[in-house]
């Protein structure tokens, strides 16, 4: 197929960053325009394209015909519209528009019927948006999808979210090293109200909120990447280790189904050992199945790592642990645009 062209939006952030080597020779893509803050434009960067400032203007004059967004949302919010009213496909990590009725809030494995919003967009606007959550919820909603069909009624979850996950500047030295800090602002309701839209039901071109009670805690660590998570599930019955670890393991949907590219072989991981999932042991998780990942490896980071499975009665114990930048944002952002091309949706002639 003749590859897209796409522009990418804060391209020197740790989340563009990732973007940037996901993108690398990716078969569907072609990264034609980089864009960051002024204090970073004129500078260069991936095969030596130069980094321009971000405008409407500049990214519409590159010819891309969808556009990755890594921007804080303050800024993001306004130009993803903009763009989208130019008729461009907008694949957003930023949090402005993730509770917008008509804009998918979409993990591919979990809600990709959720994608029909972005064509109910194109009825209104030349384009669309469509956003992937909160690193956290990238996550937590992917384990808790599976579960669902079990009976699950009630999540408990407290989060040992990375430094990262803060951005390039996001949290000084001096308050993290050494120490955890119980307060991450506005986190635990990203968490309630991004879950609930993703486990939702489309119906009539709404989504309605999934009935499952989420009631989150979140502290920031002293550790790189991966944000671990302690969850405490409950269910409507009893339920057995083995029912779980079965409903987990062999979980698999549209992307395993597609083959995209950036999609793991086995979306989530269970592990047997006592001590794990640990986010310097096990953040890369995402089999590299060379039929799916080429010679990229693209599936790298791309799956959830779950341990210590503790069972009792009609609740369930464990941990679950993410790559945030990877699946909880630039490769969960790939995975989408991904969906989007194969159900036809960014058209490849107007690439010319
Ligand atoms: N980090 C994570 O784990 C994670 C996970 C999920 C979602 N997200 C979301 O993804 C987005 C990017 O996060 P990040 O961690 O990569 O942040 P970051 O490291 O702070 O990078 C921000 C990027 O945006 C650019 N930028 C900042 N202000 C701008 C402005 N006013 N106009 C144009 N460009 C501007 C920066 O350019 P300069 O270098 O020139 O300043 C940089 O390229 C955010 O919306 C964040 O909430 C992050």
């Amino acid at each position: 197929m003749k590859k897209i062209k796409v522009a990418l939006l804060g391209c020197t952030g740790l989340v563009g960053r990732e973007f940037i080597r996901l993108l690398d020779d990716h078969p569907y893509f072609e990264l034609s325009c980089l864009t960051a803050s002024s204090r970073s434009a004129n500078k260069t960067c991936a095969e030596a394209l130069v980094i321009r400032e971000t405008t409407a203007a500049e990214i519409i004059r590159s010819g891309a015909r969808a556009v990755f967004s890594a921007l804080p949302a303050a800024a993001a919010g306004p130009l993803e519209a903009e763009l989208r009213a130019a008729g461009l496909r907008v694949f957003s990590n930023a949090g402005a528009h993730r509770l917008d009725g008509n804009v998918p809030l979409l993990i591919p494995e979990v809600n990709p019927g959720h994608l029909e919003l972005a064509r109910q967009q194109l009825r209104t606007h030349p384009g669309f948006i469509v956003t992937n959550p909160n690193c956290v919820v990238a996550g937590l909603a992917l384990v808790l999808k599976p579960l669902t069909a079990l009976g699950l009624r009630t999540v408990t979850v407290t989060t040992f979210q990375a430094v990262s996950g803060g951005g390039r500047r996001g949290v000084a030295a001096w308050d993290i090293l050494g120490n955890v800090v119980p307060f991450i602002a506005g986190e635990e309701e990203k968490i309630v109200r991004e879950t609930g839209k993703i486990l939702g039901e489309l119906a009539g071109g709404h989504v309605a909120d999934s009935p499952i009670e989420i009631y989150p805690s979140c502290s920031r660590v002293p550790v790189r990447e991966g944000h671990l998570q302690s969850v405490s599930a409950e269910f409507v019955r009893p339920v057995g280790g083995e029912e779980i670890k079965e409903a987990l393991s062999g979980f698999a949907a549209e992307p395993q189904q597609l083959k995209l590219p950036t999609a793991p072989a086995q979306p989530i991981v269970v592990r047997g050992e006592e001590d794990r999932p640990q986010p310097s042991l096990d953040v890369q998780a995402g089999e590299p199945d060379p039929v799916v990942a080429g010679r990229h490896g693209r599936a790298r980071g791309m799956a959830v790592s779950v341990g210590r499975l503790r069972p009792r009665g009609s609740r369930c114990d464990f941990f679950l642990l993410l790559h945030n930048t990877v699946r909880g944002a630039a490769g969960g952002s790939v995975l989408n645009a991904e969906l989007a091309v194969r159900k036809g949706w960014i058209p490849e002639a107007a690439n010319d």
